[in-house]
């Protein structure tokens, strides 16, 4: 069911099931997507609160204030707030488990457990920092479909990507669905995010980390050196899987998210 809210009078949708009860697991998207990327995780995730907010800027929310890490944990703060939740398990896809570490951050009291799926809490290097802003020009010269054309093959398993194009191109087709200007103030918000390394060090509740063996933007090895950080952490490497576990290995993924989220509910 889509729901929308208004946070200072802007928009922010968020999808829940029939019964949202305390504890959801709240699935926030990666870079240039929308809360759509988990479908094909859904069904396996049916008996449990799932909980999917777009986030600003992205599907059907308005763009935040400013961009930044900081405005994404907000608005899920405030859906958290609008539905009376005191507490859930937050797990973010890349971009999405940047705004997650923001959330710990922010909100630990509210968490009982976060995931980084995809994901890690360093900052930008300058070479990741030079290609996003490469990209922001591209943005504001009105490429918006080259530059989403141009990202998406790169995010999967070389193999994958050879035998599923039709995964590729259909979320090309909804990347080029997302304004650029949300595109750009999320590429702002990354390389302004800071280090969360300390997040980590300073989590209180279990920390899941789902990495791809051969993810091309998040190498296994950084997120390995992460995952000794948390005082507890649930550590996954996915064989033969690139950036895109939602879609590379669907069973798998909702099997690890799912027992991570029951493990944190019978604490
Ligand atoms: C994402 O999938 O959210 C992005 O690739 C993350 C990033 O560029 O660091």
């Amino acid at each position: 069911m889509k729901n929308v809210l208004l946070n200072n009078g802007r928009r922010i949708a968020y999808y829940t099931g029939d019964q949202m009860q305390d504890l959801p697991l709240v699935l926030l998207h990666g870079f240039c997507e929308d809360a759509s990327t988990w479908k094909n995780m859904l069904p396996g995730l049916a008996a449990l609160p799932v909980l999917r907010v777009d986030l600003p800027g992205f599907g059907g929310s308005d763009l935040p204030f400013a961009a930044g890490m900081d405005g994404y944990a907000d608005a899920v703060c405030a859906v958290l707030n609008d539905l009376s939740i005191e507490h859930c398990v937050l797990v973010g896809h890349s971009m999405g488990g940047y705004a997650a570490l923001e959330f710990a951050e922010k909100y630990p009291e509210r968490l009982s457990g976060f995931g980084l799926f995809h994901s890690h809490p360093w900052a930008d290097t300058p070479e990741r920092r030079e290609n996003r802003l490469r990209g922001i020009e591209m943005l504001q010269a009105g490429k918006r479909d080259l530059y989403v054309a141009q990202l998406f093959p790169g995010l999967f398993a070389a193999d994958f990507a050879k035998k599923h194009p039709e995964i590729v191109d259909e979320l090309i087709k909804d990347g080029r669905q997302q304004s650029a200007e949300g595109i750009i103030s999320a590429l702002e918000g990354m390389i302004g995010r800071k280090d969360h390394g300390e997040t980590l060090r300073a989590a209180a509740c279990p920390v899941l980390f789902l990495l791809g063996e051969e993810d091309p933007i998040i190498p296994a090895g950084e997120g390995l050196k992460a995952a000794v950080l948390p005082g507890m952490a649930d550590v996954h490497v996915l064989p033969g899987i690139g950036h895109m576990g939602m879609f590379e290995a669907p069973e798998k993924s909702v099997e690890i998210v799912r027992q991570f989220w029951e493990f944190c509910a019978r604490r």
